[in-house]
């Protein structure tokens, strides 16, 4: 919800109208704050970088299976690679991203590897025009 908070002029500013849902149960994860700020921040930079505006941002959390599952989606034209999965490779950069924005390509590659070091999963997928990952921790 802070994080929520702190981006929201920012989505507004970027024409991204921020479609919350955050479930009120109580959501026991063991993480390191600061490494998993670098993750929540690196997923809303990309959805504001390289979102379709204007448009919706859908941020969802939520407990699953034992699991809390946060969910973001943006709209997008297509997957700027040819395997989803390349995303989280170390420097790739879709066409679109190496032409306007600037950035690393690492943002996903490093978020992959904080998420793993807390046993946890992120993968991405796409569907009729929206890009989505995922972030799931084991609860406590
Ligand atoms: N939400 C998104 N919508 C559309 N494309 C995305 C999104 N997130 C990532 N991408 C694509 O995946 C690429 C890799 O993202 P990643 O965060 O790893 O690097 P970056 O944003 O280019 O640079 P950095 O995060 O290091 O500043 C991006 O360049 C972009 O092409
Ligand atoms: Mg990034």
């Amino acid at each position: 919800e802070q994080i929520v908070g702190e981006y929201f002029p920012m989505f507004e500013k970027e024409q991204l109208t921020v479609r919350k849902s955050i479930t009120e149960e109580h959501v026991p994860v063991c993480i390191d704050i600061e490494k998993m700020v670098r993750v929540y921040d690196n997923l809303f930079m990309n959805a504001l970088k390289y979102s379709i505006k204007p448009s919706e941002f859908f941020i969802n959390l939520e407990l699953k299976d034992e699991k809390a599952i946060l969910q973001v989606s943006n709209k997008a034209e297509n997957v700027p690679a040819d395997d989803i999965n390349q995303l989280f490779e170390r420097f790739f950069r879709g066409d679109k991203a190496r032409t306007g924005h600037h950035g690393t390509g690492l943002g996903l590659a490093i978020s992959k590897r904080i998420v793993e070091l807390h046993s946890g999963r992120i993968h991405a997928d796409y569907s009729g025009g929206w890009l989505r990952f995922t972030v799931e921790h084991q609860i406590d």
